[in-house]
């Protein structure tokens, strides 16, 4: 059963801590939503896993560490391939489209190299040599067609009809495509290649909206485990059956997908809340017990009061003090993640009026539709949101 874990992660880039505490553990199947904010240290955690970035222990970790070392543990079952959709991918000059593709093919073609060599070997071989060859050929047609060497075309023609790669396009020089094609290209590599833990950062970012339907389809029957950072927070909703907070560089995981998360978020902020207010009555209430204490005492020059006094203003300095949930910064937060379907924001309209002479058609509407949303005007009368879509669409508000 594959697996990965990772235990603790502390980790600096530079001088710079990124994140103190993260703890996450994956299985076969699982589809993973990384979310936090910009700087937060997602991209970070995924080439962690990739190995593209490595831990920096202090020699003799984990007995000893000392500050500015990374700390934790990632464990991942044996020989478990990884891929990771980097955001500006890079490859040798003179690589046409199809080229790239095909270097997902890497160890098939290994293996097939070998077979033929083993072909040519095999028409002089005898005896024992050929009873060699020959097992050891055996072997290489069956890794060949454990690799998925048979279907290659059959991959390909799918993932290139999925992320529409046209036949011209497959021949055009991936280094001169741009920074939105060659991520489209290097993901289409990573979906042929079909490693056991794929790493996606921001895959939809350059997508249509076709394609990206066929991404959410793709990766929710995906064998292995996808881990995923994204800010669309509807693709997050269709794919992933967790999520991974990072917050204050630590993470926090919630099963199910991002609405579950967001709803499980609200739920424990709640609860915090309700903690903190109870908290805070009590806090009140033994304040104001000192002070009557200290009252009697001073009236009745009474140490015993004082005593007492003292004893309940230990035990409020003791305290351990339940910090008050901060709405304010995830709501913040969740209007920037809405917005940052980024370029996407079809329709916006705030206090949007339409009149006919004195008819008042709507007043003081406000709508935001999302690139990808599917909005049907749920009102009761279809004239009145065609005026509205009119308006919309034309970018004013009328009066
Ligand atoms: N090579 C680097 N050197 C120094 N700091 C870095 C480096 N790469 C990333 N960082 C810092 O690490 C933090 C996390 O970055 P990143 O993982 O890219 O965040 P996210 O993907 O959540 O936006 C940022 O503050 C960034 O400036
Ligand atoms: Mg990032």
């Amino acid at each position: 059963m594959l697996e990965l874990k990772l235990n603790g992660i502390k980790k600096y880039m530079e001088a710079t801590l990124v994140v103190e505490d993260v703890s996450l553990e994956v299985y076969e199947g699982d589809k993973v939503g990384i979310v936090g904010t910009n700087g937060s240290g997602k991209s970070t955690i995924l080439k962690l896993i990739a190995g593209i970035e490595p831990m920096n222990y202090y020699p003799g970790y984990p007995q000893t560490s000392s500050y500015g070392y990374d700390e934790g543990h990632i464990h991942m079952s044996r020989g478990a391939t990884t891929a990771y959709l980097e955001q500006s991918p890079a490859y040798p000059k003179g690589l046409k489209v199809i080229d790239v593709l095909n270097l997902a093919f890497e160890e098939v073609d290994g293996i097939e190299q070998e077979m033929r060599e083993l072909e040519e070997q095999m028409r002089v071989l005898q005896g024992m040599e050929l009873e060699k060859a020959l097992n050891k050929y055996s072997d290489l047609t069956q890794l060949f067609e454990v690799k998925g060497g048979y279907e290659r075309d059959e991959k390909v023609s799918k993932v290139c009809t999925g992320l529409k790669l046209s036949e011209s396009f497959l021949k055009r020089d991936f280094d001169l495509l741009s920074g939105g094609e060659k991520t489209t290209v290097v993901l289409g590599k990573l979906l042929i290649h079909r490693p056991d833990i794929l790493l996606l950062d921001e895959p939809t970012n350059h997508l249509d909206m076709e394609s990206i339907e066929w991404l959410e389809g793709y990766l929710k029957n995906y064998k292995g485990m996808v881990i995923i950072v994204s800010h669309d927070r509807y693709f997050l909703d269709n794919v992933v059956t967790k999520i991974m907070e990072i917050e204050d560089k630590r993470s926090i995981s919630y099963k199910g997908n991002y609405s579950s998360f967001i709803h499980q978020k609200e739920e424990n902020m709640r609860i915090q809340f309700e903690h903190f207010r109870e908290q805070q009555k009590k806090i009140n209430r033994m304040e104001k017990t000192v002070l009557n204490l200290r009252d009697w005492a001073m009236r009745a020059d009474n140490t015993k009061f004082f005593k007492r006094a003292a004893s309940v203003q230990k035990k409020l300095d003791k305290m351990d003090h339940i910090d008050k949930p901060v709405f304010e910064r995830r709501n913040m937060r969740l209007d920037v993640r809405a917005a940052e379907r980024s370029g996407n924001e079809t329709i916006k309209a705030a206090g949007l009026s339409k009149r006919y002479g004195n008819k008042r058609i709507f007043d003081n509407t406000d709508a935001m539709i999302h690139f990808g949303e599917r909005v049907g005007p749920a009102g009761s009368e279809w004239k009145r949101e065609n005026h509205f879509l009119k308006n919309a669409c034309r970018g004013r508000a009328a009066g």
